[in-house]
């Protein structure tokens, strides 16, 4: 068997042996040296198969506080496998939704602000988000509702986006969030998509209006950037459920929603269900 740049102290350690052992296997020509050779390369295959998979960072945004960017985070998290969520919010309370993978910067940034000695924080939103990708193949970033500075230090590294409004008012706000983007050239740089989601719709007539109305807004921006073409848009919507409330009250959390078997849940699970499958073909295409 070829050892190629494969050395005793990689195998000896692969197999959990000493190196005089992997030096007597290879010596005295034991069939375990090659088998643990064979082996060792095909892990390195996976590996490198493993790291190679591309990562993919959503931001889910929408500079308009309550509108269910949080609550949208947890359901496609729960639904994304090897999926996290990154909240970047400083400010955000502990929510009970969170029932996703969720790892908070507050909590590095509340530490690191008490252990520094002057004011600032050292560390940047976007080095953390780099070490979080390396765990998870699709990390979704949970944004507060301005334009943060931990907003402005992510969204760069961010490879599509997740636009959530709701109502009327928040229609203008959310088209907002579009235009900082673009401002920022964040969503010029390359293809981007964006997915825009309508919450807490009262009927599927009224998601058709409010979408219709985003739409245009959406493509006025479009028009007044000479690559807006690039900017690939879908649009989908999730009804309002007074389950939610009552999930709230009662502390479930969202995860518990979908392993629950009671019945006064199967109403939110139809509507979250249906948003999850619109997801996964926007995120397929990704
Ligand atoms: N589809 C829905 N139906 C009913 N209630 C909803 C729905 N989506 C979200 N909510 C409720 O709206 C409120 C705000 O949701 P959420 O916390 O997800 O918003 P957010 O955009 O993350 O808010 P913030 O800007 O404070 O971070 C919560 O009480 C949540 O339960
Ligand atoms: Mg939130």
């Amino acid at each position: 068997m070829k050892k190629t740049n494969v050395t005793n102290t990689n195998l000896a350690e692969y197999c959990g042996v000493s190196e005089g052992t992997i030096r007597y296997w290879e010596q005295n020509k034991v069939n375990l040296y090659d088998d643990a050779i064979k082996d060792y390369m095909a892990s390195l295959n996976t590996t490198t198969k493993c790291d190679t998979k591309k990562k993919h960072i959503l931001m889910v945004c929408g500079l308009k506080g309550g509108v269910g960017k949080s609550t949208i985070s947890n359901i496609l998290s729960y639904s994304v496998p090897n999926s996290a969520i990154f909240n970047i919010d400083i400010t955000a309370k502990e929510s009970h939704a969170n029932s996703a993978t969720t790892i908070d910067f507050s909590e590095i940034y509340k530490e690191d602000m008490e252990n520094s000695k002057d004011d600032g924080c050292d560390i940047k939103a976007s080095e953390v988000l780099n070490i979080v990708k390396e765990d998870y193949d699709t990390v979704f970033v949970d944004t507060p509702s301005d334009a943060s500075e931990e907003f402005l230090d992510v969204a760069p590294y961010c490879d599509d986006f997740i636009v959530v409004f709701y109502d009327g008012r928040a229609i203008e706000a959310s088209l907002g969030t579009v235009d900082v983007l673009f401002n920022l050239d964040v969503i010029n740089k390359k293809k981007h998509r964006v997915f825009f989601i309508y919450n807490r719709a009262e009927s599927q007539k009224d998601a058709e209006e409010a979408l219709s109305e985003f739409k245009n807004g959406v493509e006025k921006i479009q028009k007044k950037s000479e690559r807006g073409k690039d900017f690939e848009c879908h649009y989908t919507y999730l009804e309002n459920s007074k389950v939610v409330r009552t999930m709230e009250k009662q502390k479930i959390s969202v995860v518990d929603l979908f392993t629950s078997k009671g019945i006064m849940y199967k109403s939110f699970r139809n509507r979250a269900n249906r948003l999850i499958n619109e997801a996964d073909s926007f995120l397929e295409l990704c």
